[in-house]
């Protein structure tokens, strides 16, 4: 091997190369803290050229390499850290979940078993159970983490559809399942119906209220109308956070016609399943106690650094059913999370959780959840007070859409211009037809 220095890549076992290691982590300290966190006066996005990977035959040099990241890639980042970017379901991470992340990567122990994660696999099983009690989803509940919201939505359909066809786990899928969500639910369930083959035009979706809540005469008859077409329904989900306006379903009430027709139900609360830490939420999580399985993302409303999400289950067995699967290399006796999840190896995000609840504590995330509750609703009172603005529902959460009333200045339009003058990024969604701005309100200096 020509100039291949081991010593730059790894701890040589002689200790000689531990502090040039030191170095380097220290400057990447140095390009984090400068380069990313210190940049909340900067723009949106400083440099929009397109970009090439150019791998060398020769590796570079370590610093170099940094200092090239530094100047080539920060600029082309979206920067999230500019309070004013309020665009999508993105926060900024707390600084601990930053550093546990790298630390998560540094031991990169494997959740596939067991033996591979020990202490992780006790940590997320316990971190798994404070959240499913937290939502009330009773003592037997269980879970797995998943990297995001929608593995954790196609993990929840492929139980549903286990438990109500055990046979299509081993046989494929025999009868005309079909599923049902809002019309303001997330794109992963189409995903999922793809992804479990029981196909996308099998999956319902139920009109919402101008606030794009789930109207529930809509559901009741859609589920109706299926059964008369030979259908069986499997599957119905509320969502508590939806993608464009944050609305939240009744889920008391989806839950309890889920049941009346035999179906599986699941919580999509993903973004908004952080609401659950203030009191001033609590009363629209009343009803999760009826669900089967929930998602929930602290990677999205509890600043928690990408990835942490989960798949939450009322019952244990339905997880072990639904998935099944076998670890012939491993050690079978202990519990081993690549038999209760789609992913295999999986990274040991239990960790960044576990550091961010303790470092917040309960209390910590209550206070940063009703700040963001009330940084929107000083949004939504500028929205308010504003001839050339209105407001396109009344916000469940810290979501807050809007749209331009002035004919000769579209939404789309008004937009740019504010992000060509560094006022507001704010994400031009499709809602009902119209485009129209969503701001979602996460930094928790928002606006500043
Ligand atoms: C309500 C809802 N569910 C699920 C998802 C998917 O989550 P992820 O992007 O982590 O896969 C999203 C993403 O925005 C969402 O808004």
């Amino acid at each position: 091997m020509p100039d291949f220095h081991l010593d730059s890549h790894f701890l040589n076992p002689d200790r000689s190369n531990l502090e040039a290691i030191r170095k380097l982590g220290y400057a990447f300290v140095d390009a984090i803290v400068d380069s990313v966190l210190d940049t909340q006066n900067q723009p949106f996005v400083q440099n929009s050229a397109s970009f090439q990977i150019d791998i060398p035959e020769q590796g570079s040099e370590l610093l170099e390499l940094l200092a090239e990241v530094r100047s080539q890639i920060l600029p082309r980042t979206v920067n999230f850290q500019n309070p004013r970017y309020m665009g999508h379901m993105d926060s900024v991470p707390a600084a601990i979940t930053i550093w546990a992340d790298a630390l998560i990567s540094a031991i990169n122990n494997n959740m596939l078993s067991y033996e591979l994660s020990p202490v992780f696999t006790q940590m997320e099983v316990q971190l798994i159970q404070w959240f499913g009690n937290l939502f009330g989803m009773g003592t037997d509940c269980f879970g797995t983490l998943t990297a995001g919201g929608s593995l954790a939505n196609i993990s929840g359909l492929l139980l549903a559809r286990n438990w109500k066809q055990p046979q299509s786990k081993n046989l494929g899928n025999h009868h005309n399942l079909v599923a049902f969500v809002s019309d303001a639910a997330h794109t992963s369930f189409e995903k999922a119906m793809n992804v479990i083959g029981i196909g996308r035009e099998n999956l319902i979706r139920v009109p919402t209220n101008p606030r794009g809540e789930i109207i529930l005469d809509e559901l009741e008859s859609a589920i109706k109308n299926s059964i008369k077409k030979g259908k069986q329904p499997f599957f119905v989900a509320a969502i508590a956070g939806t993608t464009v306006t944050g609305a939240v379903d009744n889920i008391q009430l989806v839950g309890e016609i889920a049941k009346r027709y035999s179906c599986w139900f699941h919580i999509d609360a993903a973004y908004g399943g952080a609401g659950i830490f203030t009191p001033k939420l609590q009363p629209l999580f009343q009803g999760c106690e009826l669900a089967d399985s929930m998602t929930f993302n602290p990677q999205k409303w509890l600043w928690v650094a990408r990835t942490c999400a989960m798949l939450l289950v009322k019952d244990k067995k339905h997880l072990v059913e639904g998935f099944d699967g076998e670890l012939p290399y491993m050690d079978d006796r202990t519990l081993n999370f690549g038999n209760l999840n789609l992913q295999g190896t999986r990274r040991t995000d239990s960790l960044k959780l576990w550091m961010a609840l303790k470092a917040m504590g309960i209390s910590g995330c209550r206070y940063l959840v009703e700040r963001s509750l009330d940084l929107s609703d000083s949004l939504s009172q500028w929205v308010e007070a504003s001839t050339e603005l209105d407001l396109v529902c009344e916000p469940t959460l810290n979501i807050v859409c809007l749209k331009s009333n002035d004919p000769k200045l579209s939404s789309a339009e008004l937009r740019q211009k504010w992000i060509d003058e560094g006022k507001l990024w704010l994400s031009l969604p499709l809602w009902k037809g119209d485009r129209i701005l969503k701001a979602v309100v996460l930094h928790p200096y928002a606006g500043s």
